[in-house]
């Protein structure tokens, strides 16, 4: 892993990068960060490992982004644990820049004034380097950044505006990667992006959380036991305005009140507010039409603590991932049957895909007319009236059910899907199932790429033996040829690796997913086991 602190250096390993074409096509990642990491920045630092080619970390204490009353001077700094980390994760380079480097002057503090600006839009502001040495900085619309932490950080968005604007420029990457953590920020660079027209592809990451619900921060290290504990209250707090949202309740007021009784429970924890705005634009909402994101600061001493939830008025979504052979579709269909929810059969698009391909004259290596084909397809799925019967396909309105599970389709959808146009596609048009939700989806990156939102997510695996054994009775019940247990094992272990490490859709445990080892369960146990966790985690019984 290489290591830059100058702008000159990281510039020209990322010219030469250009070169290999491999970076070109999948693309670099950036991992904006202060440093200090933990898991939640390293599920970040994964997500960018999983779909670029390059990936790079930049670890900078932004001194813009901190009021003159904030721990700037106090904020954890800790560059070689910091560096190990990123070495592990298989980091390709660390850009850990001084404030002089990134043209924040010597002083490791300077701050524009609060901005009066009203606009609509970002703007870029110029002070005169004499006068001062306060270098341009990015305004946020003042509506973005006068709610929630915007009221009490004042100027701090514009920091980190500004510093975003600069890493991005810098480091000119495919996709940079943020934390739903700080829903506020996501929803600002997100913004900033847009108006700004900067070619960069913003991924949001869920937040990662302990086991008391308390969410990862570098600044949870200010905090006693003690006082961790106490601050867990914060998302058991947002899980209880959930619940009443998912019996019903709409009214922000009522949920907020639900929010600060909760609260309310632990004396040390002081509200800062707690407040519902829509997610993208920020702006206060009365009630939930489509989604809220509930967000809380607090003050824990002297810890200043935030989290958040979105509430989606939708039905839930129940992602299932996991390695080849760990029963996920047999899995899916009867959760899917269990909770009268529909099973988004993606293995039927692609098959649908496959079929049209091969009714058509075109090649099947010929992916820019295949890409243009899928382009105009509309594929629906119907719930079949009998309960066992597979989901009912449609593609450009005739039924193709039977079609689809052709000896020649099975032969040929493989290389179909492996097409990154076709997957594309198809990704596309799964998530617009999944607006209107009440879906169980299952593969190998629903829960974190396909559905990242998903209320449910479940990683489903088998140790590789049960995986074989279970395959050589599908095996032998078909009355196919038989292989050798061992054989078997190795195909798997194989299928294993190029699976986690295929370019298009590698498999990926999301980090906020709930692992069921299946050896020695029944479908009907491993069915019942999601079956109450969906109760438990979306109806709250
Ligand atoms: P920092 O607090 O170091 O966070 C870096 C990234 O990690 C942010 O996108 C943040 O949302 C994400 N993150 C933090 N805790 C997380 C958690 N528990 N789960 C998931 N993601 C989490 O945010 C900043 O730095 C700065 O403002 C920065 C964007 C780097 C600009 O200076």
């Amino acid at each position: 892993m290489l290591v830059f602190t100058t702008v000159a250096a990281l510039r020209c390993y990322l010219r030469i990068g250009q070169l290999g074409g491999d970076r070109i096509e999948r693309g670099v990642g950036l991992v904006p960060t202060m440093g200090a990491l933990h898991a939640g920045h390293l599920t970040l630092i994964e997500r960018a490992r999983q779909q670029n080619a390059v990936v790079i970390v930049s670890i900078f204490v932004n001194p813009l982004q901190f009021g003159p009353t904030e721990d700037f001077q106090k904020y954890p700094r800790q560059l070689e644990p910091d560096r190990q980390l990123c070495e592990e994760a298989g980091v390709d380079a660390i850009f850990v820049p001084t404030a002089e480097e990134m043209g924040l002057g010597k002083k490791e503090k300077s701050k524009v004034k609060s901005q009066k600006s009203k606009e609509r839009k970002f703007s870029l502001l110029r002070v005169p380097s004499q006068q001062s040495p306060v270098p341009t900085q990015v305004v946020p619309p003042e509506s973005m950044t006068s709610v929630l932490c915007g009221r009490s950080r004042i100027g701090h968005f514009q920091g980190v505006a500004t510093i975003v604007t600069k890493l991005l420029n810098l480091v000119q990457p495919t996709r940079a990667y943020f934390g739903q953590k700080d829903a506020q920020q996501l929803a600002i660079i997100r913004r900033l992006v847009a108006d700004l027209n900067l070619s960069v592809e913003i991924v949001a990451c869920p937040t990662v959380r302990e086991s008391s619900g308390l969410a990862l921060s570098s600044r949870n290290r200010y905090l006693t036991e003690r006082e961790k504990e106490e601050a867990s209250v914060l998302y058991r707090s947002l899980r209880q305005a959930e619940r009443a949202f998912l019996t019903g309740e709409r009214s922000s007021d009522e949920l907020i009140a639900v929010t600060k009784l909760e609260l309310a429970r632990v004396p040390a924890i002081e509200p800062e507010y707690v407040e519902l705005v829509d997610p993208t634009t920020l702006i206060p909402l009365d009630k939930i039409e489509e989604v809220g994101l509930l967000a809380i600061a607090a003050r824990l001493g002297s810890t200043r603590l935030i989290d958040n939830i979105l509430l989606r008025n939708r039905q839930p979504i129940v992602a299932i991932d996991g390695p080849a052979g760990a029963g996920k579709s047999t899995v899916a269909r009867q959760v899917a049957q269990a909770l009268g929810l529909l099973y988004l059969d993606t293995g039927a698009m692609y098959r649908s895909v496959t079929w049209l391909v091969l009714q058509s004259d075109i090649p099947i290596e010929d992916e820019p007319s295949i890409a243009e084909m899928v382009c105009k397809c509309e594929i629906e799925l119907r719930m079949s009236d009998e309960p066992q019967a597979p989901v009912r396909v449609f593609l450009n309105s005739q039924e193709v059910t039977q079609a689809i599970r052709s000896l020649e389709v099975t032969s040929h959808v493989s290389a179909i899907a492996a097409q990154p146009a076709v997957r594309r596609q198809l990704v596309k048009q799964q998530q617009l199932w999944g607006e209107k939700g009440g879906i169980v989806v299952e593969g190998r990156d629903i829960g974190t790429h396909v559905f990242p939102d998903a209320e449910l997510k479940i990683f489903l695996t088998a140790s590789v033996q049960e995986r074989a054994k279970r395959r050589q009775q599908e095996l032998k019940s078909q009355g196919e040829a038989d292989l050798s247990l061992e054989q078997m094992e190795q195909n798997l272990v194989l299928r294993d690796w190029k699976d986690s490490n295929r370019d298009v859709a590698p498999l990926q445990k999301a980090p906020d997913s709930i692992e069921i080892l299946t050896d020695g369960l029944s479908v009907a146990e491993v069915t019942a086991r999601i079956v109450s966790l969906y109760r438990e985690k979306v109806d709250g019984h």
